[in-house]
Parts: structure tokens; sequence; C-alpha cells
């Protein structure tokens, strides 16, 4: 038994059906330096996949390109056959290492198809609970990567579907297509530039999945402008970050990402971590667009 668990963040039903813990985990992190290649680390990046459900954590973001195919291949590895895990994948985006950093997205829905095809097979799951468009490819009509993502649905290859980096104008496009369950676009307490996305989730129920909720672990770090609440509440900066999303909307479901157990222990306790209506208002004002 522990008291770091992830129920403390409660519940969302992707879909309207799926129950997840709202605080779950990004596993772009287990792989190796630059998101390539396999983890420095091998039993830690296992070690960190397999304490998830022991902190309740029941919901896991990857996607093929995380590596490409380690991640993927790790959480197979660690935790399949998964038991009252959700795994959420994306495909969409390649790394052909041209550049670093580089990440272009192939929208042909023969590859797209061929990507949710490898992700179960990697996965090893006959049904991806949730596969995201990591991104709408502008070079290939939007509604053709829609349509795709519908016959994936319609074949029983995905359960759920999200969308990832996307406008209002184009979450409503897709959803003439396709339900969309979910959208995950960069969000954190610093960089909320996506606020009427946000809204637009809530009021729709689709989750929303706000990717660099720590900013890559700055706001993580003491010394930031939320030390001197997180001290005074006994907790550290980065569970301050998390408990500030969690409060922002029901919709919410931040996806920390680490390598480390410390650190995904810490993530996680910070769940249990409540702010009153005042520390969120002053947080909320500190962070505001301007
Ligand atoms: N849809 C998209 O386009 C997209 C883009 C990027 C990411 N994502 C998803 O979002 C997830 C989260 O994003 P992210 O990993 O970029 O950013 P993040 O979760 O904001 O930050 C992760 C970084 O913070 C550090 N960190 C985590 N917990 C910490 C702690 N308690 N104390 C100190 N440092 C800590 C980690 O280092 P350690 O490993 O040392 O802990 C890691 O480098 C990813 O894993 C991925 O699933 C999606």
């Amino acid at each position: 038994m522990t008291d770091i668990d992830a129920k403390f963040s409660g519940q969302f039903r992707i879909g309207g059906e799926l129950p997840i813990n709202r605080l779950g985990f990004g596993a772009m992190r287990i792989t190796g330096p630059g998101v390539w290649g396999e983890p420095e680390n091998h039993q830690e990046a296992v070690d960190v996949l397999r304490r998830l459900p022991e902190l309740g954590v029941n919901f896991i973001d990857t996607a093929d390109s995380y590596g490409p195919f380690v991640s993927e291949d790790l959480i197979a590895e660690a935790l399949a056959p998964y038991q009252g895990l959700t795994i959420a994948t994306k495909g969409g985006l390649v790394r052909p290492g041209l550049t670093e950093g580089q990440w272009p997205q192939i929208g042909d829905p023969h590859y797209l198809g061929q990507a949710v095809r490898m992700s179960l097979r990697r996965l090893k799951v006959e049904q991806i609970d949730l596969w995201q468009l990591h991104r709408i490819d502008p070079k290939v009509p939007a509604i053709e990567q829609f349509e795709a993502i519908r016959s994936f649905i319609d074949q029983g290859f995905i359960r759920f579907a999200g969308l990832s980096q996307v406008s209002v104008a184009e979450i409503e496009a897709a959803r003439k297509i396709f339900p969309v369950a979910t959208v995950q676009n960069r969000y954190n307490l610093v960089d909320r530039a996506d606020e009427d996305v946000l809204d637009y989730c809530e009021a729709k129920g689709i989750g929303f999945i706000p990717w660099f909720p720590l900013a890559a672990g700055e706001l993580a770090k003491p010394g930031g402008m939320i030390d001197t609440l997180a001290q005074a509440k006994n907790a550290t900066p980065g569970q301050i970050a998390l408990a500030w999303m969690l409060k922002r909307s029901p919709v919410m479901l931040p996806i920390p990402g680490t390598s480390r157990v410390a650190h995904l222990e810490e993530n996680v306790a910070g769940a249990a971590v409540t702010l009153s209506d005042d520390e969120f208002r002053q947080l909320d004002q500190l962070s505001l667009p301007s």
C-alpha cells in the first residue's frame, strides 16, 4: 500500500466510456538522448513502467516516433499483457534523422494505416485504446486523414481516436468525420496559448492532454516562481504545477514524463496536493498570457 496514488487526481472517462485516473504518464523520456534509440539505462526504464500500476497510474501516452519504436517496445516488454491499463499511442510523424529535432509529418492514409497496424504489433494488443494523429499533415487534405481515422475505428484497430496540436476549427472539422475523444496540445502553467482549445474540450467533454506539463522539468526546479507556494505547502514546484493543471479543468489529463523512478513518485504524489481557490487564482494571475 502507498499513499502515493494517481487516483487522487480524480477520474475521467475517455469517449465518455473508458475510465482512467487523470494523472497519467508520458513515455517519451524512456528512450535515448534526443528521443532516439535505446535508453541509457534499460532497467530503470522498465522499472519506471512497472512502477506505474503500483502507483495507480493507468493511462500511458506514447508514440511510434519515440525512439522510434523504442517506447512502444519497452511498454510491451514491461507491461503486456496490460491489466487495467489504458495505452494511448500516436502516429503520423517520422524520424528521418536528417537534422536533429526534425519530426516531419506523413498523413498519407496508406502510411497511417501501416502505422496503426505496426503499433498494434509492437504494443501486443488487438485493439489500441486511444490512437492519436500526432500532427495533421498540411501536405495532405485534412479530411483524408480524418477519414483514415474513421476507418481505423470502423475496422476495430482502435477504440478511441484523438488529435494533437490542433486548433478549435480543426477539431470541429474532424468531429464531422469521427468522434474526437482527446486532444493533446502543448500547455502548462507558463504556456497557455491554447486556453481556447482547452475551454472547447471542456465544453464538449473531450479529454485535454497537456504535453510538456512540467516545461521539460523547468517547472519542477527549485527557485522558480512557484517555489514560495511550494515551500509553504510542503510540496515541490513540479507538484504545484501539476496540481494547478488538475484544478484548471476536469478534462485535464497531464502526462508528465520521466526516466527515473524517484521523479515518477514525486510527480504522482502531486495528485494529492490540493490548491485552495485563492492559491489557484494567485498562480493563474502569475501565468495568464499577456
Ligand atoms: N503530442 C506531442 O506533440 C508531444 C510532444 C512532446 C511530448 N509529448 C508527450 O508529453 C509527455 C510529457 O512531455 P515532456 O516529456 O516533453 O515534458 P515534461 O513532462 O514537462 O518534462 C519531462 C522532463 O522533466 C524532467 N522531470 C520530470 N519529472 C521531474 C521531477 N519530478 N523533477 C525534476 N525533473 C523532472 C524529466 O527528466 P528526468 O527523466 O530526469 O526525470 C524530463 O526531462 C511526453 O512524455 C510525451 O508522451 C507529446
